[in-house]
């Protein structure tokens, strides 16, 4: 096991909000196979594979900016390598709210973040359509490219060029449109196929329904579903993210209530209807998996420990429990209708920090450790280990040790020792969710790169740097020729 020393490589200088701030813009330009310089470092020899990012790229339209950069229009950031030489290509999705938006160079959709339309609250009332706006991750499925976005149906893309193809239900398997989520897992070590994505759908309402569903995504049936299946549960679910481990798939769902009432109205969002009810209990769903030991029973449904959590890191089993490891917030953190996102408040937000529960099946209760107090978000450990016991995982942070700020770091945690590595992109630079890509040559588990999309506030463009997954030493970076807001999601395709 690599023993971790924290190299204290922390850049304490505080960050300047314009440097955050700037990245927030529309991205100017769509690009075809364009070469990339490397500016630092150098090349990776020999790797070949796709290096797939998705997140807002329309933040303005007539001077109209999203109240919420989350409703802003997706757009996917292709980083193929061919040999090591890498090659960008970057397309809008092109969704019907997209096209029609474009044309006209004006929102007429509300965001499910706060967007308004122009004319105030009696433009706004009672309009309850919504903009299906792709722009939270993009994954392989069978042979098509999906842009997702969790409250609507997944939209196909050209994997050459990344031309949109179309809203997609993935050869009859959704109804038109249906919600499917934007965090799907990639199972590596099932007994059914040799790569498998998981993912789900939930309808929601006074009761909610999770659809589980499992596709084969290797070999000659690549994109076919193998496993389909529907579970009702009591209340509202906002569920963003969920874990998987051999036998379960398992969800958190917050402590919260949903009041529709300001989003029919026309004054909010409907995400910002969303309230923390501290009189309630926050649930673990825990649904058998029907390719694992648990299939055709029904869901357990345990009390989940204080706090809200968007996504989860990984989970396993051990003995009769399962090991979650979390972001958790101490509350929901939602941009009011009177706030600019691109001038927040860093300290009046609450910060993302890695949690660990222990779920114990026999005796239906939950525990929760706090595994490091600094801020977080985007935590990932090697796809190998997705669902197993993982020893590192690699996540964004803030540079500083305590309180709220941008990630402006890289940091590497052993789960088991707690110890800690960190890579600083500060003072200017922003990181986004590291994408940890195995070493093919090596069996050991932090044997591999990370690939990041960093806002370079001091040149005001984007970056891609590659670290070293074991020791975090900056191996490459490459300065990109579209800048790219703060994003999202992504992944890698070999
Ligand atoms: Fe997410």
């Amino acid at each position: 096991m690599t023993n971790l020393q924290d190299k204290k490589v922390y850049d304490i200088e505080s960050f300047n909000k314009e440097d955050w701030s700037s990245a927030y813009k529309n991205v100017e330009k769509e690009l075809t196979k364009e070469p990339l310089k490397i500016s630092r470092g150098k090349s990776i020899k020999n790797l070949n594979g796709t290096l797939l990012r998705n997140g807002p790229g329309i933040l303005e339209r007539g001077g109209q900016w999203v109240h919420h950069p989350f409703d802003g229009d997706g757009m996917i950031t292709s980083i193929k390598f061919e040999n090591g030489k890498p090659f960008l290509t970057n397309r809008f999705v092109k969704t019907k709210g997209y096209l029609e938006e474009e044309k006209i160079n004006k929102f007429i959709y509300r965001g499910v973040f706060g967007t308004q339309k122009n004319g105030g609250i009696l433009n706004n009332v009672l309009d309850l359509k919504f903009k299906n706006i792709a722009n939270t991750h993009v994954v392989k499925l069978g042979d098509e490219v999906l842009a997702l976005w969790e409250a609507a149906g997944p939209h196909a893309l050209n994997p050459d060029n990344l031309d949109t193809i179309g809203l997609t239900t993935l050869n009859g398997v959704l109804s038109p449109n249906e919600a499917f989520s934007a965090h799907p897992k990639i199972d590596l070590n099932s007994k059914t196929s040799s790569e498998l994505l998981v993912t789900f759908g939930v309808q929601t309402g006074p009761k909610s329904t999770i659809r589980l569903m499992e596709f084969n995504n290797a070999g000659e049936n690549s994109g076919e579903l193998l496993i389909d299946r529907k579970d009702t549960f009591n209340g509202f679910a906002f569920l963003h993210d969920f874990a998987i481990t051999t036998n379960w798939a398992i969800f958190l769902q917050n402590a919260i209530d949903f009041n529709p009432l300001p989003f029919v109205m026309g004054q909010k969002g409907a995400a910002q209807c969303l309230k923390s009810n501290p009189n309630k209990k926050a649930k673990f769903f825990i649904i058998p998996r029907e390719s694992g030991l648990f299939r055709g029973q029904p869901p357990l449904i345990i009390d989940a420990p204080e706090g809200f959590v968007f996504h989860h890191v990984n989970a396993y089993e051990k003995d009769c429990k399962i090991i979650l490891d979390s972001i958790f917030y101490d509350d929901f953190p939602s941009v009011g209708p009177d706030e600019n996102f691109r001038n927040i408040d860093f300290d009046k937000y609450p910060e993302g920090k890695l949690k660990r529960s222990t779920i114990n099946l026999k005796s239906k209760t939950s525990e929760l450790e706090t595994i490091s107090e600094q801020c977080c978000e985007f935590g990932v450990v090697n796809p190998k280990n997705l669902g197993l016991p993982a020893t590192f995982s690699w996540m964004a942070s803030t540079s500083q040790k305590q309180g709220n700020a941008p990630l402006q770091a890289i940091k590497k945690i052993n789960l088991i020792s707690k110890e800690e590595l960190s890579w600083s992109a500060g003072p200017s630079g922003f990181v986004s969710e590291p994408i940890m890509v195995p070493s093919e040559k090596s069996s050991e588990e932090d044997d591999g790169f990370l690939f990041i999309i960093l806002w370079n506030g001091k040149r005001r463009g984007s970056d891609l740097v590659i670290l070293d997954a074991k020791d975090l030493k900056e191996l490459a970076v490459y300065e990109l020729p579209i800048s790219i807001p703060h994003g999202l999601h992504g992944s890698w395709v070999n």
